[in-house]
């Protein structure tokens, strides 16, 4: 299991803070809609500064036709991140396009897909996939594997059933983990870190647990101790 912590602070000199109080810890962080659209390439270029060992999940949810998604993906690969993900429900050709034009790099990012994003709940979800969450996570997880992808983003109740149907090295990463029990937000579904663990969670992705924690460090460090047990 690999932290990944969600720099979701509201400016670029307050996630940089955060990551330099990290730089010991060879973690994984995620830059997502707002960081980068905000702070982009400079902002890579800063974390990889602080700590060349910080691994870089770009979360984009990449959704269009085959082609611009495959462009998109090509330039994503030159940003010299490990990670980013597109939207399952782009399809299949979408995925094998983009996983195809990606196999030409020597170093690609890791790829993952976005099965149900967690702010649907089961009306709002089957009124547009005709499934229910469960079902169709299942089925974009499938999907996924056939054609090449690394792994899923989904919740953590999910993780195991999806490697089970796909493989073991299929990863999971999953947000609305709350380590210790810590306030849910606006989350749903939280799980616990040993709930994660006993899910074969691959990436646990924790936010507001770490930063809005008084010493971030320590949580971080907590959180490891567990991770690594
Ligand atoms: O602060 P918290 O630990 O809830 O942060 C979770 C992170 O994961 C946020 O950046 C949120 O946008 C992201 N995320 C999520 N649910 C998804 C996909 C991403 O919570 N389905």
């Amino acid at each position: 299991m690999k932290l990944c912590i969600a720099l979701d602070l509201p400016s670029a000199e307050e996630n940089l803070a955060l990551a330099e109080s990290l730089k010991e810890y060879n973690i994984w962080m995620k830059i997502g809609f707002r960081a980068y659209i905000r702070d982009g390439k400079p902002f890579i270029k800063s974390l990889k500064k602080i700590n060349p060992n910080f691994k870089l999940f770009l979360d984009l949810k990449l959704y269009d036709i085959p082609n611009t998604m495959a462009d998109a993906a090509e330039e994503i690969a030159k940003l010299g991140i490990e990670m980013f993900n597109i939207h399952a429900s782009a399809g299949e050709v979408a995925m094998r396009t983009v996983m195809d034009r990606l196999s030409t790099y020597k170093k690609r990012p890791l790829v993952l897909a976005v099965t149900a994003l967690t702010s649907f709940d089961e009306k709002n979800f089957s009124s547009i996939y005709g499934k229910s969450i469960d079902e169709k996570a299942q089925e974009f997880a499938k999907m996924s594997y056939k054609n090449g992808l690394d792994g899923v983003v989904c919740s953590t109740f999910e993780s195991q059933a999806i490697k089970t149907i796909t493989s073991n090295n299929f990863l999971t990463l999953c947000p609305g983990i709350r380590p210790f029990g810590e306030d849910a937000g606006d989350q749903q579904r939280v799980a616990n870190l040993e709930l994660a663990k006993e899910q074969y969670v691959d990436f646990p992705v924790i936010g507001r647990p770490i930063y809005r924690d008084k010493n971030p460090k320590e949580k971080v460090e907590k959180i490891l101790s567990i991770i690594e047990q």
